[in-house]
Protein backbone atom coordinates (compact mmCIF):
# COMPACT_ATOMS: atom_id res chain seq x y z
CA UNK A 1 0.00 0.00 0.00
CA UNK A 2 1.47 3.38 -0.45
CA UNK A 3 0.38 6.73 0.56
CA UNK A 4 -1.09 9.44 -0.85
CA UNK A 5 1.66 11.62 -1.75
CA UNK A 6 3.14 8.31 -2.95
CA UNK A 7 4.42 7.29 -6.81
CA UNK A 8 4.83 3.40 -7.88
CA UNK A 9 4.42 3.89 -11.93
CA UNK A 10 5.98 5.17 -15.08
CA UNK A 11 7.51 8.84 -16.05
CA UNK A 12 8.72 10.63 -18.37
CA UNK A 13 10.32 13.64 -18.25
CA UNK A 14 10.62 16.50 -21.18
CA UNK A 15 14.04 18.65 -21.05
CA UNK A 16 15.23 16.50 -17.78
CA UNK A 17 18.81 17.28 -18.55
CA UNK A 18 19.12 20.22 -16.51
CA UNK A 19 17.06 22.84 -14.62
CA UNK A 20 13.59 22.29 -13.00
CA UNK A 21 12.90 19.21 -15.57
CA UNK A 22 15.94 17.52 -13.78
CA UNK A 23 14.91 18.20 -10.25
CA UNK A 24 11.33 16.96 -11.84
CA UNK A 25 12.77 13.88 -12.32
CA UNK A 26 14.66 13.59 -9.23
CA UNK A 27 11.28 14.10 -7.10
CA UNK A 28 9.61 11.46 -8.99
CA UNK A 29 12.07 9.10 -8.81
CA UNK A 30 11.99 9.58 -4.75
CA UNK A 31 8.48 9.98 -4.40
CA UNK A 32 8.28 6.24 -5.43
CA UNK A 33 8.24 6.08 -9.63
CA UNK A 34 9.41 2.57 -10.57
CA UNK A 35 10.93 3.82 -14.33
CA UNK A 36 11.77 7.39 -14.88
CA UNK A 37 13.07 8.53 -18.69
CA UNK A 38 15.30 11.28 -19.18
CA UNK A 39 13.90 13.11 -22.61
CA UNK A 40 16.09 16.06 -23.73
CA UNK A 41 17.69 17.33 -26.82
CA UNK A 42 20.66 17.17 -25.16
CA UNK A 43 21.88 13.40 -24.68
CA UNK A 44 25.04 13.95 -22.58
CA UNK A 45 23.00 15.93 -19.70
CA UNK A 46 19.89 13.64 -19.89
CA UNK A 47 22.49 10.55 -19.58
CA UNK A 48 23.95 12.33 -16.23
CA UNK A 49 21.06 13.48 -14.33
CA UNK A 50 19.47 9.64 -14.99
CA UNK A 51 22.75 8.17 -13.55
CA UNK A 52 22.16 10.61 -10.68
CA UNK A 53 18.45 9.64 -10.07
CA UNK A 54 19.84 6.17 -8.92
CA UNK A 55 21.27 8.33 -5.66
CA UNK A 56 17.47 9.58 -4.87
CA UNK A 57 15.02 7.22 -6.32
CA UNK A 58 13.04 5.14 -3.31
CA UNK A 59 11.77 2.45 -5.54
CA UNK A 60 13.63 -0.96 -5.19
CA UNK A 61 12.64 -2.00 -8.65
CA UNK A 62 14.17 1.54 -9.92
CA UNK A 63 14.76 1.75 -13.52
CA UNK A 64 15.93 4.63 -15.60
CA UNK A 65 16.79 5.43 -19.36
CA UNK A 66 17.20 8.54 -21.15
CA UNK A 67 15.74 9.52 -24.77
CA UNK A 68 17.43 11.93 -27.02
CA UNK A 69 14.31 14.37 -28.58
CA UNK A 70 13.68 17.93 -29.74
CA UNK A 71 9.90 19.15 -29.11
CA UNK A 72 10.16 20.92 -32.10
CA UNK A 73 9.76 17.71 -33.98
CA UNK A 74 6.50 16.54 -34.19
CA UNK A 75 8.04 12.90 -35.08
CA UNK A 76 10.30 13.05 -32.37
CA UNK A 77 7.94 13.63 -29.52
CA UNK A 78 5.75 10.76 -31.26
CA UNK A 79 9.09 8.66 -31.12
CA UNK A 80 9.64 9.39 -27.28
CA UNK A 81 6.41 8.23 -26.63
CA UNK A 82 6.07 5.33 -28.30
CA UNK A 83 9.27 4.38 -26.75
CA UNK A 84 8.17 4.84 -23.04
CA UNK A 85 4.89 2.44 -24.09
CA UNK A 86 6.80 -0.30 -25.96
CA UNK A 87 9.39 -0.47 -23.32
CA UNK A 88 7.83 0.06 -20.20
CA UNK A 89 3.92 -0.76 -20.92
CA UNK A 90 2.18 2.40 -20.08
CA UNK A 91 2.86 6.50 -18.89
CA UNK A 92 1.57 7.18 -15.32
CA UNK A 93 3.40 10.70 -15.08
CA UNK A 94 4.46 13.17 -17.71
CA UNK A 95 6.67 16.25 -16.96
CA UNK A 96 7.07 19.12 -19.69
CA UNK A 97 9.63 21.04 -19.25
CA UNK A 98 11.89 21.39 -22.09
CA UNK A 99 11.33 24.97 -22.70
CA UNK A 100 13.26 28.62 -23.53
CA UNK A 101 13.62 32.22 -21.89
CA UNK A 102 12.59 35.91 -23.62
CA UNK A 103 16.15 36.55 -24.79
CA UNK A 104 16.80 40.40 -25.29
CA UNK A 105 13.69 41.97 -23.60
CA UNK A 106 12.05 44.95 -25.85
CA UNK A 107 8.96 46.07 -26.37
CA UNK A 108 5.91 44.55 -27.75
CA UNK A 109 6.51 47.59 -30.51
CA UNK A 110 10.09 46.10 -31.20
CA UNK A 111 9.52 42.30 -31.09
CA UNK A 112 12.02 40.51 -33.71
CA UNK A 113 9.39 38.15 -34.87
CA UNK A 114 12.16 35.49 -35.73
CA UNK A 115 12.45 35.33 -31.65
CA UNK A 116 8.90 34.80 -31.40
CA UNK A 117 8.44 32.36 -33.78
CA UNK A 118 11.32 30.14 -31.87
CA UNK A 119 9.87 30.75 -28.57
CA UNK A 120 6.31 29.94 -29.52
CA UNK A 121 7.68 26.48 -31.63
CA UNK A 122 9.31 25.55 -28.29
CA UNK A 123 7.31 26.90 -25.67
CA UNK A 124 3.86 26.23 -26.45
CA UNK A 125 3.46 24.06 -30.30
CA UNK A 126 6.34 22.03 -28.75
CA UNK A 127 4.07 22.11 -25.40
CA UNK A 128 1.01 21.32 -27.39
CA UNK A 129 2.74 18.21 -29.61
CA UNK A 130 3.96 16.64 -25.88
CA UNK A 131 0.45 16.97 -24.82
CA UNK A 132 -0.67 15.51 -27.89
CA UNK A 133 0.92 12.49 -28.16
CA UNK A 134 1.10 11.87 -24.31
CA UNK A 135 -2.56 12.28 -23.68
CA UNK A 136 -3.32 10.25 -26.92
CA UNK A 137 -1.06 7.28 -25.38
CA UNK A 138 -2.85 7.49 -21.86
CA UNK A 139 -6.02 7.25 -23.22
CA UNK A 140 -5.72 3.40 -24.44
CA UNK A 141 -4.05 2.29 -21.30
CA UNK A 142 -6.54 0.94 -18.39
CA UNK A 143 -7.10 2.99 -15.54
CA UNK A 144 -5.77 3.04 -11.87
CA UNK A 145 -7.33 3.06 -8.73
CA UNK A 146 -5.81 3.67 -4.75
CA UNK A 147 -6.61 2.58 -1.57
CA UNK A 148 -7.20 5.50 1.00
CA UNK A 149 -8.40 5.20 4.12
CA UNK A 150 -12.14 5.37 3.42
CA UNK A 151 -12.12 2.89 0.55
CA UNK A 152 -10.70 2.86 -3.35
CA UNK A 153 -10.42 6.12 -5.19
CA UNK A 154 -10.37 6.38 -8.88
CA UNK A 155 -7.14 8.08 -10.09
CA UNK A 156 -7.38 7.03 -13.73
CA UNK A 157 -5.14 6.78 -16.45
CA UNK A 158 -2.33 9.10 -16.17
CA UNK A 159 -1.31 12.45 -15.16
CA UNK A 160 0.36 15.01 -17.22
CA UNK A 161 2.34 18.04 -15.69
CA UNK A 162 3.01 21.50 -17.55
CA UNK A 163 6.24 23.50 -16.58
CA UNK A 164 4.81 27.07 -17.31
CA UNK A 165 5.60 29.96 -15.54
CA UNK A 166 4.34 32.97 -13.37
CA UNK A 167 4.05 34.96 -16.79
CA UNK A 168 1.13 32.82 -17.62
CA UNK A 169 -0.66 35.04 -15.56
CA UNK A 170 1.12 38.17 -15.73
CA UNK A 171 3.71 40.06 -18.12
CA UNK A 172 7.18 41.34 -17.23
CA UNK A 173 8.23 44.70 -19.32
CA UNK A 174 9.83 43.76 -22.83
CA UNK A 175 9.24 40.14 -22.23
CA UNK A 176 6.23 39.65 -24.41
CA UNK A 177 7.74 36.99 -26.50
CA UNK A 178 8.21 34.85 -23.09
CA UNK A 179 4.82 35.79 -21.70
CA UNK A 180 3.04 34.97 -24.64
CA UNK A 181 4.12 31.84 -25.06
CA UNK A 182 3.36 30.82 -21.66
CA UNK A 183 0.36 32.08 -21.25
CA UNK A 184 -0.62 29.55 -24.54
CA UNK A 185 1.02 27.01 -22.26
CA UNK A 186 -1.53 27.64 -19.87
CA UNK A 187 -3.91 27.42 -22.45
CA UNK A 188 -3.15 24.35 -23.42
CA UNK A 189 -2.73 23.07 -19.93
CA UNK A 190 -7.00 24.15 -19.49
CA UNK A 191 -7.78 22.74 -22.73
CA UNK A 192 -6.20 19.12 -22.48
CA UNK A 193 -7.68 18.83 -18.89
CA UNK A 194 -11.09 19.52 -20.00
CA UNK A 195 -10.71 17.51 -22.91
CA UNK A 196 -9.61 14.51 -21.16
CA UNK A 197 -10.81 14.28 -17.86
CA UNK A 198 -13.49 11.94 -19.30
CA UNK A 199 -10.63 9.90 -20.16
CA UNK A 200 -9.10 9.70 -16.43
CA UNK A 201 -6.24 11.84 -17.63
CA UNK A 202 -5.33 15.15 -15.39
CA UNK A 203 -3.31 18.29 -17.24
CA UNK A 204 -1.76 20.69 -14.49
CA UNK A 205 0.66 23.23 -14.79
CA UNK A 206 3.36 24.40 -12.27
CA UNK A 207 3.30 28.53 -12.46
CA UNK A 208 7.20 29.68 -11.07
CA UNK A 209 8.64 33.25 -11.12
CA UNK A 210 12.46 32.88 -11.04
CA UNK A 211 14.10 29.64 -10.22
CA UNK A 212 17.63 29.21 -8.97
CA UNK A 213 18.51 27.02 -12.45
CA UNK A 214 21.33 27.16 -15.04
CA UNK A 215 18.90 29.55 -17.51
CA UNK A 216 18.23 32.02 -14.46
CA UNK A 217 21.90 31.95 -13.90
CA UNK A 218 22.37 32.78 -17.75
CA UNK A 219 19.91 35.28 -17.16
CA UNK A 220 21.94 37.06 -14.67
CA UNK A 221 25.15 37.17 -16.57
CA UNK A 222 23.98 38.77 -19.36
CA UNK A 223 21.29 40.96 -17.32
CA UNK A 224 22.74 41.46 -13.49
CA UNK A 225 19.50 43.93 -12.68
CA UNK A 226 17.54 40.74 -12.90
CA UNK A 227 18.76 40.40 -9.20
CA UNK A 228 17.65 43.72 -7.59
CA UNK A 229 14.73 42.63 -9.49
CA UNK A 230 14.08 39.71 -8.04
CA UNK A 231 14.94 41.61 -4.54
CA UNK A 232 12.53 44.58 -5.25
CA UNK A 233 9.49 42.46 -6.61
CA UNK A 234 10.08 39.00 -5.08
CA UNK A 235 8.03 39.28 -1.19
CA UNK A 236 10.27 36.46 0.33
CA UNK A 237 13.41 38.39 -1.56
CA UNK A 238 14.87 35.29 -2.98
CA UNK A 239 14.28 32.75 -6.31
CA UNK A 240 13.03 29.89 -5.60
CA UNK A 241 14.77 26.61 -5.20
CA UNK A 242 14.39 24.34 -7.89
CA UNK A 243 13.24 21.73 -5.63
CA UNK A 244 10.74 23.74 -4.21
CA UNK A 245 8.63 23.16 -7.47
CA UNK A 246 9.95 19.71 -8.26
CA UNK A 247 8.30 18.39 -4.91
CA UNK A 248 4.64 20.27 -6.03
CA UNK A 249 5.04 18.64 -9.77
CA UNK A 250 5.12 15.50 -7.79
CA UNK A 251 2.52 16.47 -5.50
CA UNK A 252 0.33 16.53 -8.83
CA UNK A 253 1.28 13.54 -9.38
CA UNK A 254 0.30 11.82 -6.99
CA UNK A 255 -3.03 10.16 -5.59
CA UNK A 256 -3.43 12.99 -3.58
CA UNK A 257 -4.01 15.83 -6.25
CA UNK A 258 -6.56 13.37 -8.00
CA UNK A 259 -9.11 15.98 -8.19
CA UNK A 260 -7.10 18.65 -9.15
CA UNK A 261 -7.48 19.12 -12.86
CA UNK A 262 -6.76 21.94 -15.81
CA UNK A 263 -5.37 24.35 -12.91
CA UNK A 264 -2.48 25.05 -11.96
CA UNK A 265 -0.01 25.81 -9.09
CA UNK A 266 1.26 29.50 -9.00
CA UNK A 267 4.70 29.12 -6.98
CA UNK A 268 5.74 32.70 -7.08
CA UNK A 269 6.03 33.48 -3.01
CA UNK A 270 2.91 36.20 -3.50
CA UNK A 271 4.47 37.98 -6.56
CA UNK A 272 1.39 37.54 -8.43
CA UNK A 273 -1.04 38.45 -5.94
CA UNK A 274 1.21 41.87 -4.92
CA UNK A 275 -0.06 45.26 -6.15
CA UNK A 276 3.22 47.39 -6.60
CA UNK A 277 2.41 51.32 -5.77
CA UNK A 278 5.98 52.56 -6.40
N1 LIG B 1 14.32 29.21 -14.45
C1 LIG B 1 13.30 29.96 -14.12
O1 LIG B 1 13.44 30.93 -13.36
C2 LIG B 1 11.92 29.62 -14.63
C3 LIG B 1 10.83 30.32 -14.10
C4 LIG B 1 9.55 30.01 -14.56
C5 LIG B 1 9.37 29.06 -15.52
N2 LIG B 1 10.45 28.41 -16.03
C6 LIG B 1 10.20 27.40 -17.08
O2 LIG B 1 10.66 26.14 -16.63
C7 LIG B 1 11.07 25.37 -17.76
C8 LIG B 1 12.48 24.85 -17.49
O3 LIG B 1 13.31 25.97 -17.30
P1 LIG B 1 14.78 25.82 -16.73
O4 LIG B 1 15.11 27.12 -16.10
O5 LIG B 1 14.90 24.59 -15.94
O6 LIG B 1 15.57 25.72 -18.13
P2 LIG B 1 16.95 25.00 -18.50
O7 LIG B 1 17.46 25.71 -19.69
O8 LIG B 1 17.84 24.92 -17.30
O9 LIG B 1 16.50 23.54 -18.88
C9 LIG B 1 15.72 23.31 -20.01
C10 LIG B 1 16.01 21.93 -20.53
O10 LIG B 1 15.19 21.74 -21.68
C11 LIG B 1 15.98 21.26 -22.75
N3 LIG B 1 15.46 21.77 -24.00
C12 LIG B 1 15.43 23.05 -24.46
N4 LIG B 1 14.89 23.10 -25.68
C13 LIG B 1 14.56 21.84 -26.02
C14 LIG B 1 13.98 21.25 -27.16
N5 LIG B 1 13.66 21.99 -28.23
N6 LIG B 1 13.74 19.92 -27.16
C15 LIG B 1 14.11 19.15 -26.11
N7 LIG B 1 14.69 19.64 -25.00
C16 LIG B 1 14.91 20.97 -24.96
C17 LIG B 1 17.39 21.81 -22.50
O11 LIG B 1 18.38 21.02 -23.15
C18 LIG B 1 17.46 21.75 -20.98
O12 LIG B 1 17.96 20.52 -20.52
C19 LIG B 1 10.98 26.28 -18.97
O13 LIG B 1 9.79 26.02 -19.66
C20 LIG B 1 10.95 27.67 -18.37
O14 LIG B 1 10.25 28.57 -19.18
C21 LIG B 1 11.73 28.67 -15.61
Amino acid sequence: MITSTQLDGIALVVGSGRGIGKEAAFSLAEAGARVVVFADMDEETARASSEESKNYASSKDYQTTTFKMNVEDDKSVQDMVDFVVKEYGRLDYCVNGAGVDNGVHRSLADIDIENYDRIMNINTRGNLLCVRAQAAAMREQTPKTWQSRNGTRDIGRGVIVNIASANSFAGLPGKGCYTISKHAAMGITKMAGLDHSPDGIRVNAVCPTWVRTPLLDEELRKNPEVQGMISAIVPIKRAAECEEVSDAIAFLCSPAASYINGTSIIIDAAVTTTVRLF
